[in-house]
This record gives C-alpha cells, structure tokens and sequence, in this order.
C-alpha cells in the first residue's frame, strides 16, 4: 500500500497521556509494579444502582437506536440537574446527549468552525483541544496564561485577542490541568467581554470542587455551549456518555450533524445516566471527601520535595506542578521516572508549551498508592539532586 495519509492525521500529535498508559501497561505485563498518577480517571467503580439501571434497561429491549438527540427523560434531568445545582433555567430541547463529552465536542466544532476560524484557548489547555479545532480546519488561538494567575484565563487577555476570525472563547473549570477554578468574577468577565462571541464551556469537572464554588457559565450567560458528561464525577468514564446544551437557535444544525455522524448514543447507558443523576447522590459525596483529603496530602508531599505548586489547585483530581528544578524537559523527565521508579506521571508538554518543564499529577488513585508513588518519587529525586542521605 502506498498511500499517504491526510495531513490532518499525520500532523496529530500523540496524547501523551495514553502514551505513558500504554508504556505503564507495557511494564506492567513486564511484571513491573506501576503507581499510576498520569491518568484522570476516577479509580472509584460506578455506583450499583447505576450498573443495575442500565441492565435493566438493556434486557427490557432497551437496544435500539435512540431519538438523534437523546432520550427525553435523560434530557429532562439534565435540565433538572443545572437547575437544581446552578439555579439556571434550560429547556430539554436544547440538550444533545453524546457518546462522551469527546464527540460532543467534535460535534459541536463542526458545527461551528469554517475553515481558519479561530478559537482562543490558554495555553495549557486540556492536551485535546488544539487537535479538536485543527480536525476542522479552525487555528486554536493560544493565550498563554502563567502560575501567578494559577494559569487561569483572564477576561482582559481575551478582550484584547477577539478578532474578526474569533469565533468561539473555550474555557475549562475546573481545568485541566491545572485543577484550578474559575472565580465566578472571572467567569461573569469572561461573558461580558465576550460580547457576540459564543463561548465553550468544558465543564465536564464540574461538581469535583473542594475549595470554594462551583459554577457554570450559564448562570452569567445564554451566549454558551456547555459541554459536560458522566466519566468524571459519576465514576463513568468506560460508558461514554455526555452531552451538550446549546441555544435553541442551533440545535437543528447540531441535530443533523449528529444524525448522519453518530446517529444516537447507547440506548441503555442513557438510562444509567437517568439513574446517576436522579438516584442516590451519597457515593458521589464519599468521592468527592476522598479526593479532598487524597488532594491535600498529595500536595504537601510535593512541595515538600522541591516542586512548585502556585496557589491552591481546589477541583478536578489534577496538580500541575512546576518540575523545572529536576528538569526542563517534562517529556523526558516523565519517561525516567516511569522506567526508572515505576511511577507514571503525565509531562506537561501534553497540554501546551505553556506547561513545559511541569509534571502533572492525578489523585484518581488510591491513598496508598499514592503514598507509595510519593515515596518512590522523593527517593528518586533525592538521588537525582544530590540530596540523599
Ligand atoms: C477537560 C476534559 N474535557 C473532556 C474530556 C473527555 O471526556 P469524555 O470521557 O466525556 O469524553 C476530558 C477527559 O479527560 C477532559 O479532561
């Protein structure tokens, strides 16, 4: 075969994070004991009532495609859920539920983007987006952000980038990577500067705060599209199952996208989605202290062995830290400690330049593990610096 693949693929950057997965497993089939700290993905199981819901459903006859834009009771409580949690009022018809909250972006940048469109993002930014807008033919438009302001866009940097070919502003809180949240004086800024253009609201963290509030950009305003989804906070990442609320006035457009490019989501985990939002919430409560107490612990461990760490990373399950003490070349840095330690780490490379010379680390892991991957890691350092006694 001598074909040559599309620019579009070729060019792909890898995601980093499912190459140090893979090497991690690779070792692991090796007999290796591996800690893993690089993947965001809830060690949690997901919750009975929600595995029950969706058998249920499935040997009911629930096996046929759906309805393009999702069953209605699942939009429903979706609804139910954002008025519940943010006190803001959506209707059902403007949710589109998707396999993932990944093809609801992909839906919704098709939607969006003509050719060399641009979309303004921080940099760092979640690993994926840049490769979203570049799949159709849109320029990500990077706004470097950096650790005084916790790598949190700022409304006056966006402000002073919209052009004419600006056709969305992406934000992401709690973000990753960095698990920092955005001050809701932040998120109101970011609407008004705004102005005309639409912004995407990656929100699929949401509800995985520890420190102070959660929001969503629809309390401050209706010019948005929430993307969200079940992996993160519901335990749900295998299931695929997310969705996105868009105004009314392009759903229609989203609707056709979807039909001929994805026809509909899994009948019976729509009905597990059902169950996780309106079922008992007492095992997401559980999570959510877990993680807290995982967070804390994790990030005095770090600090305590030379990284930096600006401000306090209070959402998600993620620390970015500033690693350039042991290395500029996060890269290399994350593979050495992988084959060296047994520890995988994800290099900030995978989530812009911005983050280059950073590590960052998942707390989606046991606290036993993580304090046998903080132990591995402070002796290896130790080593490294010179500093080991
Ligand atoms: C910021 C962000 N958005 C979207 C996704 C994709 O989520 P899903 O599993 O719903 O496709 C992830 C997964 O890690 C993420 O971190």
């Amino acid at each position: 075969m001598n074909i040559s693949l599309s620019e579009r693929a070729a060019n792909m950057p890898p995601f980093h994070v499912m190459e140090v997965l893979e090497r991690a497993q690779e070792l692991e089939r090796e007999g290796r004991n591996i800690i893993h700290l690089e993947i965001g993905e809830p060690d949690f199981p997901t919750a009975p009532h929600v595995c029950e819901a969706a058998a249920a459903a499935m040997c009911s006859g629930n096996t046929k495609y759906t309805h393009s834009l999702g069953i209605q009771e699942l939009r429903e409580a979706i609804v139910e859920d954002y008025m519940h949690k943010y006190g803001v009022v959506i209707s059902p018809e403007q949710v589109i539920i998707t396999s993932g909250t990944s093809p609801a972006m992909l839906l919704l940048f098709i939607a969006l983007i003509n050719p060399g469109d641009e979309v303004i993002m921080s940099n760092p930014h979640y690993a994926c987006y840049p490769n979203f807008v570049r799949a159709v033919s849109g320029v990500p438009d990077f706004i470097y952000t950096d650790s005084k302001s916790v790598f949190i866009l700022q409304p006056e940097q966006v402000a002073a980038r919209i052009n004419k070919k600006t056709k969305a502003i992406l934000i992401n809180s709690p973000s990753n990577p960095t698990g920092h949240v955005m001050p809701q004086g932040t998120l109101r800024g970011m609407a008004d500067v705004a102005g005309d253009v639409p912004i995407i609201s990656d929100e699929i963290y949401q509800g995985l705060v520890y420190d102070g509030e959660d929001h969503t950009i629809l309390e401050f305003t209706d010019n948005a599209f929430v993307l969200n989804g079940f992996s993160k906070l519901y335990a749900m990442t295998g299931w695929r199952l997310g969705y996105l609320i868009a105004p009314k006035a392009y759903v229609r457009t989203l609707q056709k996208v979807q039909q001929n490019l994805f026809i509909s989501t899994n009948a019976f985990v729509q009905y597990a989605g059902i169950a996780a939002l309106r079922g008992p919430q007492d095992m997401i409560k559980e999570m959510i202290s877990t993680y807290d107490e995982r967070r804390r612990y994790m990030l005095k461990r770090l600090r305590g062995m030379g990284f930096e760490v600006e401000g306090e990373p209070g959402g998600a399950y993620y620390i970015l830290a500033d690693a350039r003490r042991f290395s500029e070349d996060s890269l290399e840095l994350s593979r050495r400690i992988l084959e060296d330690t047994g520890v995988a780490v994800t290099p900030g490379i995978d989530f812009g330049n911005g983050a280059e010379g950073h590590l960052r680390f998942s707390y989606a892991n046991s606290r036993e593990k993580i304090e046998e991957g903080m132990d591995r890691l402070q002796t290896y350092l130790a080593i490294k610096t010179g500093t080991f006694i």
